[in-house]
């Protein structure tokens, strides 16, 4: 007899080994790597159009990291990510990436987020830029 739940519970199944085939072994042993932001910090104030190093500790680095050219710094503004990218495509592992400040409003908690697999934020500092 054709039963429902017997039916999701096999389509479920068969998702699950359509997934583990996407995905070869050397992937599975790779490591999801977002190393911590050195700089900016609490007391860093950047006027708009300026260039910065922004800085990461790649200290702890695994040996094998997914997706590791896959890097992206992306702004924060009150506590949310914005669709704004500073840097992307860079090698995790050089530790520093320069930036050109954007023009934003003035505010004191801008946040920069690192994302390799997930991202890191930097602490909230000030942009400088125009009229809050
Ligand atoms: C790194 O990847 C290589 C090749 O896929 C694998 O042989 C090795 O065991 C991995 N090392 C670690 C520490 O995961
Ligand atoms: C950023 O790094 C580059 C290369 O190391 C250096 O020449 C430059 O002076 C640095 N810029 C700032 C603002 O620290
Ligand atoms: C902020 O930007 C204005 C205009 O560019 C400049 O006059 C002022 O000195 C800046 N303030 C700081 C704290 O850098």
């Amino acid at each position: 007899m054709f039963s429902t739940k017997n039916f999701f519970a096999l389509s479920s199944l068969s998702m699950l080994f359509t997934l583990a085939n996407a995905f070869p072994a050397s992937i599975a042993q790779r490591d999801v790597y977002t190393p911590p932001i050195t700089y900016p910090t609490s007391t860093t104030v950047w006027n708009k159009g300026e260039v910065h190093n922004v800085t990461w500790d790649t200290s702890n680095a695994p040996v094998n990291i997914t997706d590791r050219f896959g890097s992206r710094i992306q702004l924060r503004a009150g506590g949310l990510t914005m669709p704004l990218i500073l840097a992307d495509e860079f090698d995790i592992l050089l530790g520093t990436i320069p930036v050109t400040v954007p023009w934003v409003i003035t505010g004191d908690d801008y946040q920069l987020v690192l994302f390799g697999d997930s991202g890191n934020f930097s602490p909230e500092f000030t942009i400088n830029g125009s009229a809050e």
